[in-house]
């Protein structure tokens, strides 16, 4: 019997006992190609032995220093390397535990920063619909997925949420991409003004949607449009890479491709790899000159900013990308992820979009293509898959609730930087056998079962 509280209290996970390159093995000596990451953290694989030797050597030295007391080298290496490759005109780093931390930081930043400027009317967030933003409370309210929102919904605070950028599903027919991200800014736009424009802190989006309706990459030009719409109103953009950030999409920052930059950006998983638990927000300039010139302080804190040996990991994994051209690998092995998919589902009756970029993939699940009718949600077949893709040995992070958060279904691939062509190639052929085998053994009438996933 477990005492541990796992995330299912019905059923207990494998034993994983080691993990070498991107594959994890369990105590039954099963082994799993690691096609997700975990859920997009794992961008060096399992067992990478320059990570692991920088964390040796950070131990040795000093393991933990309370940051009220001191800084330590590594987070100051670590902080001069991010800000080396950030996006423009940001000047600093604040380094936490993981993304919801991360996120809740940029909202408590961007709150403080209209207090030190003398705005302190300033005080809703706007969102999207299908986002998300981490499960804390705060990070839980400016996210946008209806199934992990719905049973909190009386604690959290009140945000506003604008359309996502889904193109699959919300351009029409008869729109260019570049007219569909106009539109949206445009609602964007009213947003802001029905709120009154003197009272919006935010704007906050994650640059190519993650898990909850299975990467959301936006269309030309719609963060430049977005961006425009908030500098008009005096809004800052908060950038949510916690999931897209650090290489997954082949910049290392998703923004980038966008030609915008944010006033706070959030990273977390693939900073460290998972080798430690870290996150951090990159801090626009203009937000830490005015709480310098301001109050001096930010008003936040928790008892492991700056851990040591988690700034160690992390500059360890950065430096390994930087070194090892690991943004190149992202990007071919993108291109051949991406064909393979194409050359394994563009002909399945029930995959209707293939879509992503770099080595952050999605393909999303319908019963019907010419409608794009999802599957019943009582079929959980998301759920299916993915015990259908771990029989097979292959991690993939499928979720259900990929239209509305209760309907539709799709599997995200984020497969280690260091993979091989030939991993590649596996991870698809296995995922062709998976969801073809989840989709003939369902059952032909179920009960009702929740949609979602919870891999996070
Ligand atoms: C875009 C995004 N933001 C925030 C988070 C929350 O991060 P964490 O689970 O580390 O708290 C996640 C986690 O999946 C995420 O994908």
């Amino acid at each position: 019997m477990t005492h541990v509280l796992h995330r299912q209290l019905r059923t207990t996970p494998p034993v994983a006992v080691s993990g070498r390159g991107i594959t994890i093995t369990d105590s039954a000596g099963r082994e799993y190609l690691d096609a997700s990451g975990g859920a997009a953290v794992s961008c060096l694989g399992h067992g990478h032995p320059d990570v692991i030797a920088a964390m040796h050597a950070q131990i040795d030295r000093i393991a933990y220093a309370h940051t009220s007391f001191f800084t330590t080298e590594v987070a100051e290496q670590l902080a001069d390397h991010l800000m080396a490759h950030a996006p423009a005109r940001t000047s600093h780093v604040y380094f936490v535990s993981g993304g919801s931390e991360a996120m809740e930081a940029a909202l408590k930043l961007a709150r403080q920063y209209f207090v030190e400027i003398g705005q302190p009317e300033r005080r809703h967030f706007i969102g999207r619909r299908q986002s998300y933003h981490g499960n804390t409370l705060g990070a839980l309210a400016v996210g946008g997925n209806e199934w992990r929102r719905r049973q909190f919904a009386p604690l959290l605070i009140d945000v506003t949420h604008v359309s996502p950028c889904y193109e699959y599903r919300d351009r029409r027919p008869d729109e260019t991409a570049e007219a569909y991200g106009e539109r949206l800014a445009t609602e964007l736009d009213e947003a802001i003004q029905r709120l009154g424009a003197e009272t919006v802190i935010a704007f906050v989006a994650e640059t190519v949607g993650g898990a909850t309706a299975g990467v959301l990459p936006p269309v030309p030009g719609y963060f430049r449009r977005v961006r425009e719409v908030c500098d008009r109103h005096g809004v800052l953009f908060i950038a949510d890479e916690v999931m897209c950030g650090m290489g997954r999409t082949g910049t290392l920052y998703a923004i980038e491709a966008e030609g915008v930059a944010p006033d706070l950006t959030a990273i977390a998983k693939g900073l460290g790899g998972g080798y430690q638990p870290i996150g951090a927000v990159l801090v626009g300039t203009r937000i830490v000159e005015a709480m310098r010139r301001g109050s001096g302080l930010f008003q936040h804190g928790h008892t492991y900013l700056g851990h040591p040996v988690a700034c160690a990991a992390a500059l360890a994994v950065q430096r390994v990308i930087e070194r090892d051209h690991l943004l190149d690998a992202v990007k071919s092995l993108g291109a051949r992820l991406d064909r393979q998919l194409h050359a394994r589902f563009d002909d399945h009756a029930h995959v209707g979009d293939i879509r992503g970029r770099g080595l952050f993939m999605a393909i999303e699940l319908v019963a019907d293509r010419a409608s794009k009718e999802p599957f019943d949600a009582a079929l959980a077949l998301n759920t299916r898959i993915k015990a259908a893709a771990m029989a097979r040995g292959l991690m993939v992070y499928p979720s259900g609730g990929t239209v509305d958060g209760r309907r539709g279904d799709h599997v995200l691939l984020a497969p280690p930087f260091v993979s091989t062509p030939a991993e590649i190639d596996e991870i698809v052929h296995r995922l062709g056998e998976a969801v073809d085998a989840a989709i003939a053994e369902r059952p032909a009438a179920v009960a009702e079962q929740p949609a979602a996933g919870a891999t996070r």
